[in-house]
This record gives structure tokens, C-alpha cells and sequence, in this order.
């Protein structure tokens, strides 16, 4: 098993590859290396002569992993990283250089594999370092949060490819950082530090690059003593407000907070806030 890059990772962390990569590569060959960390999957994007580029292999790879993780009773919560140099400096560009229209339409090229993600119901979070470009600025976005460290930096350059961006950068961007901010990212393939992208609402925090792990694995291992039905519940809450009428998505929300009354966690959790003490969850 690798231990690459996981000094800060706790002992009984067991690092594979989904079962389909299992024949015919090595754990260190694996385009996705996985951990687990009690009830937190670690998937962690392990191109790093390519900076993490994603190509199909490392896509169908996550893809399968993050089915497996939220299919798994035991996992929580799902962190997806890169290395300190890169989350993912994009598409693969040397995949990508001679495809052509049929190609990528009948092959469905980015809907087929990476919307996997949109699947999972569980929390996923991003810990970012350094280049998060193009689709590694879109996969970023398709988590629910995104953490990153001081020295990440984002960006859409697919327009210096003569492209756009294809993973939804020119959706999730617009609507995370407005017109303005989406326009002059991606219309100008400019790069923006962790600084500027939290004051421009692609993510929620900042630490130190030393910090970056410890503190997204507390988070995550705080938000697994939580109640998963909540947590889901939440979470298609939340994504329902991008897709529909105020009207609609309140009324959304109003059906979820009445199921959730139905739950023996919502009975233990405010039990135990009256009785002060912590809150036993069943996911129940
Ligand atoms: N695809 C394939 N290979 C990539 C890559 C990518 N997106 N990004 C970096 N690499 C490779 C480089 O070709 C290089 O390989 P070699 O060592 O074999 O030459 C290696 O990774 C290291 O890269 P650099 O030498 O360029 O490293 P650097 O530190 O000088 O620069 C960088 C880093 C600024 C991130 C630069 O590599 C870069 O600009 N990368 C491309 C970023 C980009 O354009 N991303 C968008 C891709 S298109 C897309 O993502 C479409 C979509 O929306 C789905």
C-alpha cells in the first residue's frame, strides 16, 4: 500500500484502488488513490507527472469510487484532493488534442464520467492546493464545499486552448462569483489566488498549506457525528435552490424539514439537547 503523501493521514488509513484498476496497475500507478479514515473516503487524484490533468482513466476511476463511497453505509463524508503542486490543472491536453466533433458527441466526452459526481448524495468536499484549472476548477465547483490552501490558484484558461470551458465552468462559475467575475475569468483565462477566490464565493475557506489536510479531515470527521439523513437532506436542498423558482425551492425545503420529524435522529438530537449531552445518531 502507498503512503505517498499522506504523512498527516492517521494510522489505520487503508489506501486501494477501485476494484477495476486493482488487475492492472499498481497502487501507485492508480489515478485515484483511495484512504479511508473512519467514516471519511480520501480520494486523492494521482497524475503527478501531469499535474493531475484529468483524463478518462482518472475520471472513470473517481467515478467509481465515489459511487462505491456513497453506496458504503460506513462512509460519511467524501474529501477529494490532489497533490500540494495541483488539485488538477485541467482536461488532459495531450487526451484531448486530436478529438474531434464525433468523437467527443458520441462519446459523451465530460457527460459520461465526470458528472458521476452529480450522483452522490453525500457530502463531498474539495481540499484544494495549488493549480485548480479549467476542469480542476470544475470539479472543485461540483463539490458541495471547497476548502483550499494559501497557495491554490484558480482559473478557467480553456479559452487560451481557443475552447470553453466544458465541465460547467462557464454554469457553476456564474452562478457561485456572478457575470462580472465569470466573464473576466473566463474570458481572459486569468488566474486568481485562494484569497480571491474566497472573496469571490468559490469557496468557503483558507488555511495554510500545512493545514490544509488536518483541518479538512477535522471538518469532515465533525460533520460525520451528524445525523446522514440531515446531511442529504441538506445537501438537495441546497443544490435544489440552483435549479428552480424561490417559490419552488422553499416549498422544497418545507417538504424536507417536515420529513426530517420523521427521523429517530431528529428525536435523539433533541433529546439530547435538552438532556445536555452529545446526540447518539443512528441514521435512522
Ligand atoms: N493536460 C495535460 N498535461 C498537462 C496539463 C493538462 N491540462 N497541465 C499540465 N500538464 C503537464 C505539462 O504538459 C507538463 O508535462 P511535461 O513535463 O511532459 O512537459 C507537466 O504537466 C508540468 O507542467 P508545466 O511544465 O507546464 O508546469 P508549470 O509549473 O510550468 O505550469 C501550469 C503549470 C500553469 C498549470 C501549466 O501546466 C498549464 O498552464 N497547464 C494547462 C492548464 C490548462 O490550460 N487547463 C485547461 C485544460 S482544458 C479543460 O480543462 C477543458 C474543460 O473545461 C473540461
Amino acid at each position: 500500500m502507498s503512503k505517498q503523501n499522506e504523512s498527516n493521514e492517521v494510522a489505520t488509513s487503508v489506501e486501494r484502488t477501485p476494484a477495476a484498476l486493482d488487475q492492472t496497475s499498481t497502487a501507485q500507478q492508480a489515478p485515484v488513490l483511495i484512504a479511508r479514515h473512519g467514516p471519511i473516503s480520501l480520494m486523492r487524484l494521482n497524475r503527478p507527472k501531469q499535474l493531475n490533468a484529468l483524463n478518462d482513466a482518472l475520471m472513470d476511476c473517481l467515478g467509481e469510487a465515489l459511487i462505491e463511497a456513497d453506496k458504503d453505509p460506513a462512509v460519511m463524508v467524501i474529501i477529494i484532493t490532489g497533490s500540494d503542486k495541483a488539485f488538477a490543472a485541467g482536461a488532459d491536453i495531450d487526451a484531448m488534442k486530436h478529438y474531434d466533433f464525433v468523437d467527443v458527441y458520441k462519446n459523451e466526452y465530460i457527460s459520461r464520467n465526470w458528472e458521476t459526481i452529480r450522483k452522490v448524495r453525500k457530502p463531498v468536499i474539495a481540499a484544494v492546493a495549488g493549480f485548480a484549472l479549467g476542469g480542476g476548477c470544475e470539479l472543485a465547483m461540483m463539490c458541495d464545499m471547497v476548502f483550499a490552501a494559501d497557495n491554490a490558484k484558480f482559473g478557467q484558461p480553456e479559452i487560451k486552448l481557443a475552447v470553453i470551458p466544458g465541465a460547467g465552468g462557464t454554469q457553476r462559475l456564474t452562478r457561485l462569483a456572478g457575470k462580472a467575475k465569470a466573464m473576466d475569468m473566463v474570458l481572459t483565462g486569468k488566474m486568481i489566488g485562494a484569497e480571491q477566490a474566497l472573496a469571490d464565493g468559490l469557496i468557503s475557506r483558507v488555511y495554510p498549506l500545512a493545514d490544509l489536510m488536518p483541518q479538512t479531515l477535522s471538518v469532515a470527521n465533525d460533520m460525520a457525528k451528524l445525523s446522514l439523513p440531515s446531511l442529504m437532506a441538506a445537501k438537495e436542498s441546497i443544490n435544489r435552490a440552483f435549479e428552480v423558482p424561490l417559490s419552488e425551492g422553499l416549498l422544497f425545503e418545507r417538504r424536507n424539514f417536515h420529513a426530517l420529524f420523521g427521523t429517530a435522529d431528529q428525536k435523539e438530537g433533541m433529546q439530547a439537547f435538552l438532556e445536555k449531552r452529545s446526540p447518539s445518531f443512528t441514521h435512522r
